[in-house]
């Protein structure tokens, strides 16, 4: 807004402007190359450091990626997943992320940008540019990471253990919980397509196998072989043992999740539960038909658009110092 005539009532208007601006926004206040002047190098360290960390532990895709959304699901993507509990319970205590894993390579990647912009590259963003450089590795196309997310100071148990999508979650549950977020039946979808990587602990398919409604029976939505394959690993009550979502291919992004899911052996309810919507049905039938032509691009976009709830922009929140705890 320029200001030819009038120049102090019209430099009111631009102070009432700044002040009115949300701070908590959905996207609006991130770009591509946000840290281009005040830190050129910081994606760069990031996907070295990724490098390392996959060449010698590539099972930590699955986790890092799922952190990233663990983290945008609860507060918006403002790193409140890497807290450390203190006088309060933090999210990353809650029972559905005790199962999350790679802390410890976020405080590298951390260590490693503090090290040559100290205080500049927010832990939300390190969340972000990980998950993206993660997939990346794993086979996934690569797309442009918007940045310029700030850290918040909160993060609570209860709110993650209401947040955060249950496995035996419906459709119009998955749906509605990602609709509140901005996110698309589309961005629902696509994004279940990154059970293509990772593991799952039996106790969080379970019932499925053992005791579906209560009655000690089994899930007549998943494929009664699968059934008998699965209970040989996952005894009932078994809370340690791990399970391959997308067997024979869990360090590689492709498109064989969707594969698994019209024959029945998608491991959770919310996985099954993409037959259930003509839209979502009809995006699973396209990529098993055409070889996944949409699929990475999509996701790349999905990733995005994710990466966008309830961030923390401008002078909000903080640019934290350890991802662990607050300034
Ligand atoms: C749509 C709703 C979703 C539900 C209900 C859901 C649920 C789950 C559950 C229960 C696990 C297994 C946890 C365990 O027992 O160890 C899991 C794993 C995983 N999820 Fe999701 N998820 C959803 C969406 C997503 C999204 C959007 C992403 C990322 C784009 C994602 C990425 C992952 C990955 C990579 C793993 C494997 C983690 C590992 O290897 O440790 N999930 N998910």
């Amino acid at each position: 807004m320029a200001c030819p005539k009038l120049f102090l009532s019209c430099l009111l208007l631009q102070l009432m402007f700044l002040f009115l601006v949300p701070e908590v926004a959905h996207g609006q206040g991130l770009k591509v190359g946000f840290y281009q002047k005040t830190c050129p190098n910081a994606e760069a360290i990031v996907k070295k450091v990724i490098g390392q960390v996959m060449s010698v532990a590539p099972s930590l895709s699955g986790p890092l990626l799922r952190m990233h959304f663990h983290d945008c699901f609860v507060r918006g993507c403002e790193g409140s997943i890497l807290l450390n509990s203190s006088t309060n319970q933090a999210e990353k205590d809650a029972p559905p992320n005790l199962s999350l894993r790679g802390y410890q390579v976020i405080d590298r990647v951390k260590t490693a940008l503090e090290k040559a912009c100290p205080g500049t590259v927010s832990c939300a963003d390190v969340l972000a540019i990980v998950a993206r450089d993660v997939v990346v590795a794993t086979g996934a196309l690569s797309y442009d990471v918007e940045t310029g997310r700030r850290d918040g100071n909160v993060s609570s148990l209860n709110e993650a253990l209401n947040n955060l999508v249950p496995p035996n979650a419906n459709i119009i549950t998955l749906k509605a919980d990602f609709a509140m977020r901005g996110l698309s039946v589309k961005d629902l979808v696509v994004l279940s397509g990154g059970h293509t990587l990772g593991t799952s602990h039996c106790s969080s398919f379970s019932d499925r196998l053992y005791n579906f409604t209560g009655k000690g029976d089994t899930d007549p939505k998943l494929d009664s072989n699968y059934i008998a394959r699965l209970k040989l690993k996952c005894k009932p009550n078994d809370q340690t043992t791990l399970v391959e979502m997308d067997p024979g291919s869990v360090r590689t992004f492709d498109i064989k999740y969707f594969d698994l899911i019209p024959k029945r052996r998608g491991l959770f309810t919310s996985d099954a539960a993409l037959l259930d919507d003509s839209e979502t049905k009809a995006y699973i039938d396209l990529q098993i038909k055409t070889g996944g032509s949409t699929f990475f691009k999509d996701f790349g976009v999905s990733m995005v658009n994710m990466g966008r709830i309830g961030v923390l922009i401008g002078t909000a929140g903080e640019v934290r110092k350890v991802c662990a705890k607050v300034n």
